[in-house]
Parts: structure tokens; sequence; C-alpha cells
């Protein structure tokens, strides 16, 4: 068996719901192309009977969610949220991500800071050895003063790129601009973070560091590995 790039994300989100997913329990909804199947199999359970609760990390995921019958409510109307299952563009060995090339890093960053259990999922070609050298890191930044705020992020080692949609910047669920920063790779992602976020007009920034709990991670020959099962395995 050889699954194409489809099959593996849904390969991957449906092991995760049936691993992560809970009756009763508050679900965080993630962003992109993996995380659609990861909600439509939410959806199906909630046919099921499931009671859950889920808040969305995008327009288009609430969207997607609602049309489906799933209980979508304001990330501040719960107190946390028991589990999030989201995407990620770029995943280390130590399970730290990049995220954003969807658009939506800075509700996936406040729904994970709510959450007890991030999952992250993911098919191989997201997997590196260092951060950075794939893809590059997404910023959000607000629009007034953003060639300014580009000037202070290239300062950090990159080439930063306003990312465009049909001609003009693309604008995000909360309104701002994102700079996509290619590093050649990111030697220290805790510093580099650090260093981003204290640049005046950074709204946020994509790296996601010490915030998944696991990783799944499909493959074409069909099979799904947990990495914090990996990493147990090595450290006993
Ligand atoms: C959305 O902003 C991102 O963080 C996504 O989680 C990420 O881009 C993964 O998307 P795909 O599953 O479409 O690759």
């Amino acid at each position: 068996m050889v699954l194409d790039a489809n099959a593996m994300k849904k390969l991957v989100a449906e092991e995760a719901v049936k691993r992560y997913v809970k009756d009763g329990m508050n679900v965080g909804l993630g962003t992109g192309s993996t995380a659609k199947f990861m909600i439509e199999k939410i959806g199906e359970l909630v046919k099921q009977g499931y009671n859950l609760t889920c808040a969305a990390t995008s327009v288009q995921s609430e969207e997607l969610a609602k049309s489906l019958g799933i209980k979508v409510v304001d990330i501040d109307e719960i107190g946390h949220l028991d589990i999030t299952i989201d995407g990620a563009d770029e995943v280390d060995p130590d399970m730290q991500l990049i995220k954003g090339l969807g658009g939506a890093l800075l509700r996936e960053k406040i729904v994970a800071a709510a959450t007890v259990r991030e999952i992250i999922i993911t098919d191989e070609s997201k997997l590196v050895e260092k951060l950075g050298t794939k893809a590059p890191l997404p910023v959000e930044v607000l629009r007034f003063g953003h060639e300014h705020t580009k000037y202070a992020l290239e300062r950090q080692g990159c080439k930063a790129e306003l990312r465009m949609r049909d001609g003009k910047p693309f604008i995000t669920d909360s309104g701002n601009y994102i700079y996509d920063c290619k590093f050649e790779s990111i030697e220290k992602p805790f510093f580099l973070e650090s260093r981003i976020d204290v640049i005046p007009g950074v709204v946020e920034n994509g790296l996601f560091l010490n915030t998944a709990v696991d990783v799944l991670v499909s493959r074409p020959d069909g099979t799904v590995e947990s990495m914090a099962e990996r990493k147990s395995g090595e450290d006993a």
C-alpha cells in the first residue's frame, strides 16, 4: 500500500480522533488541510451522540465544524480545552514546531495556551532535523508600520516576505499581515522567539515550542507513529 498525500492526512487525522477524543470533552479544532479531516471525523462522533464542546482556531474551521452539527463556542466560554488537535508545517525531533502557513497561527497559539494536551497531526513530509530548513517562519504583524517591523525581523537573519493573496496582502482572521521569514535554519528557536517577541508590531510568531504533548506522523505505507511513544521508549 502506498498512500498519497491526502490519504496520509486523513489517516493521521482519524487516528488522532480515535486515540484522544473522549465523550464529554472540550476540544480545540485546528486549521488546515489535515485538520479538516479531523473536524469531519469529530462530526461523525457528534452524529453518533458524543457530547463535545469545541473551540475553533479559525473562521474556516468554525464554519466547517458548524456545518457538520458540531457545537462550537467562543474560547472565552470555556475554562480550558481538554485537547486540541492541529496540524503543523515543520516538526523537529523534539516535537518543536513551526505553524502558520495556513495563516491561523495567532488563534492557534491562543487555543493551544488554553489546552491541556496539544496533539499535532502530520505526515512525514513535515519532519525536519532543524526548524526553518524547509518552511519559512510565519510572523503575524500589525499593519501599522509593518515595513519597520519587517526591517527588525530581517535583523534576526532572515529574508522576510509579506504574504500575498490574489495580488493583495493576505489579511488574517484578526485583521493583521503575515511576514514569512525564511532562515537557512533556526539554530536556537527559544532565543529567536525571545528576540522576535520584543519587536514592536509583532503580534505573534509561528514557533510553537514545548507545546505538543504528542505528534502523530503518518507514512505512505499506511502506518502512524506517535513521537511521544517513540521518545518514551528511547528514554526507558
Ligand atoms: C495553519 O495556520 C497552520 O498552522 C496549519 O496547522 C498548518 O499550516 C498545517 O496545515 P496543513 O495540514 O494544510 O499542511
